[in-house]
């Protein structure tokens, strides 16, 4: 009895811990990746995972430089639910050392950044830069260099922010009783090891 006990006790430890991060401060760019090449001229997704539960439902867009000051607003009130905005991207100075920063610009939180990786010119014929749009997603421009006197090239309207909120809620829902029977479940299979 006390092994089942002590058991079960660990397997919901193991199951708390799986849900936090995910419900918690978490968030992951998962395009662009290292060592992508992004060419002038074409459009590229801007992907992200994030917890669902953490209260930012929305973040705003940034491009920098490791080298460099200066910053490109590349979006402002992005839907965080979104997952991916399309870049098109227009006479952005060719450097190796370019990465995203997800934030609120307001009070200059961060909530995460893309790995470093390259816009070439428009003339380039690199191999990775394959542009991969995803067609049923908004797509942004973005034009010149970082300028101190630039607004955001795009700013998302209120009312999309609005209608997704209710899936994030939805989704937020569906991982908590997705983990909670996750937890049960475990308890339920490691109380059958131990009765055999
Ligand atoms: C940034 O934070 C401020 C104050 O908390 C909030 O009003 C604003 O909507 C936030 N911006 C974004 C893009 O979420
Ligand atoms: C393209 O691939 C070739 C061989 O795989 C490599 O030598 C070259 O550096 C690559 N070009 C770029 C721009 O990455």
């Amino acid at each position: 009895m006390d092994r089942f006990v002590f058991r079960y006790i660990y397997y919901l430890l193991l199951a708390a811990a799986s849900l936090l991060p995910h419900a918690y401060a978490y968030f992951k760019v998962t395009a662009p990746v290292q060592g992508t090449q992004w060419v002038n001229g074409q459009t590229y997704p801007m992907s992200w995972i994030k917890g669902v539960m953490d209260g930012v439902d929305t973040f705003d867009i940034e491009l920098s430089r490791l080298s460099k000051g200066g910053l490109m607003f590349v979006a402002k009130d992005v839907p965080s639910v979104t997952g991916t905005i399309n870049l098109a991207i227009q006479d952005v100075p060719p450097a190796d050392d370019y990465f995203l920063l997800f934030l609120n610009s307001t009070h200059g939180v961060m909530y995460g950044n893309s790995p470093q990786f390259s816009i070439l010119d428009s003339s380039s014929t690199a191999n990775s830069s394959n542009p991969s749009p995803e067609s049923a997603k908004p797509t942004v421009t973005l034009s010149g260099g970082p300028n101190p006197t630039a607004v955001f090239a795009t700013t998302f309207p209120p009312s999309v922010n609005g209608v997704v909120g209710g899936w994030d809620a939805m989704r937020g829902w569906t991982s908590l009783v997705l983990g909670l029977l996750s937890i049960v479940t475990l308890g339920v299979a490691s109380g059958a090891l131990t009765v055999l």
